[in-house]
């Protein structure tokens, strides 16, 4: 890996930042954007089937669909702050034991994990620079389907995203965050046997599931 993404993206998310999104979540449900992915999710009519999380944060998503969709999840993810606050909420639902946390770059790991049916990555690629390395192993590890959110290839996010990194680059902190071409996001998910059967687009984000042919 040419550079220490992990280490990188373990600074960035943090504790408090964890805690503060786990705060959200029991106040106000999930986000937006993973309203999204939980609603295409749903809409396969798929029952206790498996979940690989990639950079699944404080695990929303399968906080919302353990014991009815999923019967049991790998979060596999760069921040090791996010998966302890993640597993603390899992033991208290009492599901714990259902989910593997494993706290990695999904691309160093991938060739040590399974496939699962649904394959999930909320908000992670614009945080990864080598975003098709990282949807190349997501695709070859989903059995039906693969949802993910990334930010709309639109002017004003592109141009906040300069800002940000402007700023990133200013306080010598070497996280970035990314605006990936979606057409580029398009075709590798049709290389590898992808059709997109669902779009929807926030102010920011915008949600494609990918169902295999
Ligand atoms: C903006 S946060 C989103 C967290 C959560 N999915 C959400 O939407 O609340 C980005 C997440 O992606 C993870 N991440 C980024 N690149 C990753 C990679 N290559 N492998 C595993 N996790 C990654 C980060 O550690 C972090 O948990």
């Amino acid at each position: 890996m040419p550079c220490n993404c992990c280490e990188i993206t373990n600074s960035q998310f943090d504790e408090s930042i964890a805690k503060g999104n786990l705060k959200d979540y029991l106040k106000k449900g999930p986000a937006k954007q993973t309203k999204l992915i939980l609603e295409a999710i749903r809409s396969l009519k798929l029952k206790n089937v498996s979940l690989l999380d990639i950079g699944g944060g404080i695990g929303m998503i399968y906080h919302e669909l353990m014991n009815d969709v999923i019967n049991k999840a790998v979060h596999v993810d760069a921040s090791s702050a996010y998966l302890k606050v993640a597993k603390e909420e899992s033991t208290k639902r009492g599901y714990a034991e259902a989910i593997q946390f494993i706290h990695a770059d999904f691309t160093d790991v991938e060739k040590d994990i399974s496939p699962a049916d649904i394959v999930t990555l909320d908000r992670v690629i614009c945080c990864y620079p080598y975003y098709q390395n990282l949807l190349k192993a997501a695709a070859e590890h989903a059995k039906h389907a693969v949802v993910l959110t990334y930010p709309r290839e639109n002017w004003y996010f592109k141009i906040i995203l300069r800002i940000v990194n402007f700023f990133q680059k200013l306080r010598n902190d070497p996280f970035r965050v990314f605006v990936h071409p979606i057409q580029q996001i398009e075709n590798l998910m049709k290389e590898h046997g992808f059709s997109r059967v669902a779009n929807k687009q926030l102010f920011i984000w915008e949600m494609a599931l990918y169902k295999k042919i």
